[in-house]
C-alpha cells in the first residue's frame, strides 16, 4: 500500500518529464588550419532554459589553439548572420604570461569593420544586452592528441573560455534574429594569427581584421537540439568534426547515435537523474535498469558528481576539464569599462543634476515664500538656472562628441531640449531687461518663458530617465529618479499654488476664493511670475545700489496699482 502511494507521484513526475524533455545532441565546432579554413579554434554550446529567470542561457566553451607559444592573434564567434549587429565573443591573450590569463571581450559593430565593446555601440544598439558570466578564461599547456600536419607540430597551448550568455535570445540588433528554438541559427566565426597586441590585452583593445581568405566563415547551428535541462559546458573533441553545425546549409537532424551520446552526457551531468531514463523510452532501452527507483536518493548524492569522467571519449583531450560544479559561481561578469563609457556616465551626471535638482530648485526659489520675503528670489532663480544650464551645455557637448551618430530618440529629444533652453535663457533675460525698463510690464516673453519652462522640465526629466535606461542603470536608480521627480512635481505645484494665493488679486477675493476660474488663474501665473520677480528685481537693483529706499517705495506703489489693474484685466 505504501509502495503504490509513492509510485503514483513518481509516475506522474516521469510522465511530466517525458513531455517536457527533449533530446540533447552535443554541439561542437572544430576548425584547424588546413580544414577548409585558416583557423585554430573550437567551441561547444549548450542551450539551457533557466526556469527561475524564465530565459534562455547559452553555455559557451571557446577554445583557441596556440602553436609555439605564440601570443599573437585572436579568435571569435558571433551570434548572427553577419558582422553587423552580431553578438560577438572574442578571445586573445599571452600564454606565456605569469597568470596565463586570457581576455574575453563581448562586442558588436554597426557594419563590416572591427567590432567594439557594447558600451561604445549604444547609438547603434540600445536594446537588451545579455549578461555574460565568465567561469574561466585562461591558457593551459596543451596535452591533447591533436597534431597539425600543416604546421608539423602539436599546439603548445590551449586558450579556454567558459561563459554563460544569459538571455542570449533577447539580443535584438537590427536585421538579425536569435532564436532559442531554431535548428538553423546563423552564426559567424573568424580568426587572426598576426595581430601583435604589444602587451595590451585589455577588453577594449582595438583588434585588427580577421585573416583574408579563409580566416572567417558562416555557420548554421542547431540550437534546438542543443537544449539541455541542466546547464553545463559541453566537452569538445578537437579530433572530431562539427556536430549539430553546418558551414553550408541547415544542419542535418540528429542521428540516433548522436542522441544516445547526448543522453549519456546529460545523465552524467544530472548525476544519473531521470532524464536519460525517460529519453530512452523514445528509442534505446539499454539504460533502463540503471536509475528508475530512487531519484530522491540520487539528488542527495549529487554533491559529488563526476560528470566528465562519465562522458564518453569526447573529453579525452580536455585538459583540466571542469566538473560542472563551478557553474554556479561565476568568476566575474564581463563589464566593459573605458574612457568612452566613463564619459557617458559623466554626461548622465551633468544632465541629471540640472533636471532633477537645479531647475526644480530654481522654480522653488522663485516661488518660495521665504526667498520672496527676503527679496532674493529672482537672484537665486537666475543663478541656479545659469549653473544648471552650464552643466547641461557641458553635458550636451560631451554627449555630442561621444556619439558616433545621431540616430536615436534620446539624442533628438536632447537636441530639442538644448535649443529650448537656449530660447529660455534669451527669453528670461530679455523679459527681465524690458521688465525693469518699463517699470514692470508683463510681456509675451514672460508667458512663453513660463510655459516653455513647464514643458522643457518634464521632457528633460523623461530624457534623463531614458538615458539611464540606455546605460542600463538598474530599476532602483531609475525608480529613485522617477520618485524624486514626482515628489518635486507635487512640492512645486503646492508652492506655486501658495504663491498664487499670496497674489494681491487673489487676496482681495479672500483666501477661500479659488474656484470657478481656475483656468484663468493658471494663465495669470505668468503675471505672477513677473510679480514675484518684480520685487526681486528691486532687490537686485538695490544690491547694485542704483535705487534708494524712497524711489523704491514709490515705484512699489505704482506697481501695486498696475498689478491690481492687470489682475482685473485678466479676470475679464
Ligand atoms: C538560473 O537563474 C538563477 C537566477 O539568476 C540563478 O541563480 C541560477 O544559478 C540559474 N541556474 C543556472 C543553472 O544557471
Ligand atoms: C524559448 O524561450 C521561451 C520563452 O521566451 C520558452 O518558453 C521556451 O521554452 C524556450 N525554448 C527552448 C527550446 O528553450
Amino acid at each position: 500500500m505504501h509502495g503504490t502511494f509513492l509510485s503514483l507521484p513518481a509516475t506522474l513526475a516521469i510522465l511530466l518529464l517525458s513531455t517536457l524533455t527533449i533530446a540533447y545532441r552535443p554541439l561542437q565546432f572544430v576548425k584547424h588550419t588546413g580544414q577548409s579554413g585558416r583557423a585554430d579554434q573550437a567551441f561547444s554550446m549548450v542551450n539551457y532554459f533557466n526556469e527561475t529567470t524564465q530565459q534562455s542561457d547559452l553555455y559557451i566553451r571557446m577554445w583557441m589553439f596556440r602553436y609555439k607559444s605564440s601570443n599573437k592573434g585572436w579568435a571569435s564567434l558571433g551570434l548572427g548572420p553577419q558582422m553587423k549587429g552580431a553578438l560577438m565573443f572574442i578571445i586573445y591573450g599571452d600564454p606565456n604570461s605569469e597568470d596565463k590569463s586570457m581576455t574575453l571581450t563581448v562586442r558588436t559593430v554597426d557594419g563590416h569593420h572591427p567590432p567594439r565593446p557594447m558600451d561604445e555601440m549604444k547609438d547603434f544598439y540600445s536594446g537588451y544586452v545579455p549578461e555574460v558570466d565568465v567561469m574561466t578564461t585562461h591558457f593551459e599547456d596543451y596535452t591533447g592528441d591533436w597534431y597539425s600536419e600543416q604546421l608539423q607540430a602539436k599546439p603548445s597551448h590551449l586558450g579556454i573560455a567558459d561563459f554563460i550568455v544569459r538571455g542570449y535570445d533577447k539580443w535584438a540588433a537590427p536585421e538579425l534574429a536569435v532564436k532559442n528554438d531554431t535548428t538553423n541559427q546563423a552564426m559567424i566565426w573568424s580568426s587572426n594569427f598576426r595581430q601583435d597586441f604589444e602587451g595590451d590585452f585589455s577588453v577594449e583593445r582595438a583588434i585588427d581584421m580577421h585573416q583574408f581568405g579563409l580566416g572567417f566563415g558562416f555557420l548554421w547551428v542547431d540550437l534546438l537540439n542543443a537544449r539541455s535541462d541542466v546547464g553545463f559546458f559541453g566537452d569538445i573533441n578537437e579530433l572530431n568534426d562539427h556536430t549539430g553545425i553546418s558551414e553550408t546549409a541547415e544542419p542535418k537532424a540528429p542521428t540516433e547515435e548522436e542522441l544516445k551520446k547526448g543522453d549519456e552526457i546529460i545523465a552524467a551531468q544530472s548525476g544519473g537523474g531521470s532524464t536519460s531514463e525517460v529519453e530512452s523510452g523514445s528509442g534505446e532501452g539499454d539504460s533502463k535498469e540503471a536509475v528508475p527507483e530512487e531519484p530522491v536518493d540520487k539528488e542527495a548524492d549529487e554533491s559529488t558528481p563526476a560528470p566528465t569522467a562519465a562522458s564518453p571519449d569526447s573529453d579525452t583531450s580536455a585538459p583540466g576539464a571542469d566538473d560542472g560544479s563551478n557553474v554556479e559561481q561565476p568568476v566575474k561578469s564581463v563589464k566593459q569599462w573605458n574612457i568612452r563609457s566613463m564619459m557617458w556616465h559623466l554626461h548622465g551626471f551633468l544632465m541629471t543634476m540640472p533636471f532633477l535638482i537645479g531647475y526644480p530648485l530654481a522654480i522653488y526659489l522663485l516661488r518660495s515664500p521665504r526667498t520672496s520675503a527676503a527679496g532674493t528670489a529672482f537672484n537665486y532663480h537666475w543663478t541656479v538656472n545659469s549653473l544648471s544650464s552650464i552643466s547641461v551645455s557641458i553635458g550636451a557637448l560631451i554627449g555630442f562628441t561621444n556619439s558616433r551618430s545621431i540616430s536615436i530618440t534620446h539624442q533628438y529629444v536632447g537636441i530639442l531640449i538644448v535649443c529650448a533652453l537656449a530660447v529660455q535663457v534669451v527669453l528670461g533675460w530679455r523679459h527681465h531687461v524690458i521688465f525693469i525698463s518699463t517699470g514692470g510690464r508683463k510681456t509675451w516673453m514672460s508667458t512663453v518663458h513660463v510655459i516653455l519652462g513647464r514643458v522643457v522640465l518634464p521632457v528633460g526629466i523623461i530624457n534623463v530617465v531614458s538615458g539611464l535606461m540606455l546605460r542600463h542603470y538598474g530599476w532602483p536608480a531609475i525608480s529613485l529618479c522617477v520618485a524624486l521627480a514626482v515628489v518635486e512635481a507635487i512640492v512645486l505645484t503646492l508652492v506655486v499654488g501658495q504663491a498664487r494665493k499670496r497674489r494681491p488679486g487673489a487676496l482681495q477675493k479672500g483666501p477661500s476664493a479659488p474656484t470657478a476660474d481656475e483656468a484663468e488663474e493658471y494663465f495669470q501665473l505668468a503675471g505672477d511670475d513677473d510679480d514675484d520677480e518684480f520685487s526681486d528685481d528691486d532687490d537686485h537693483d538695490e544690491e547694485t545700489g542704483r535705487m534708494n529706499a524712497k524711489e523704491r517705495a514709490k515705484k512699489e506703489a505704482e506697481r501695486e496699482e498696475q498689478r491690481k489693474k492687470l489682475a482685473k484685466l485678466d479676470r475679464i
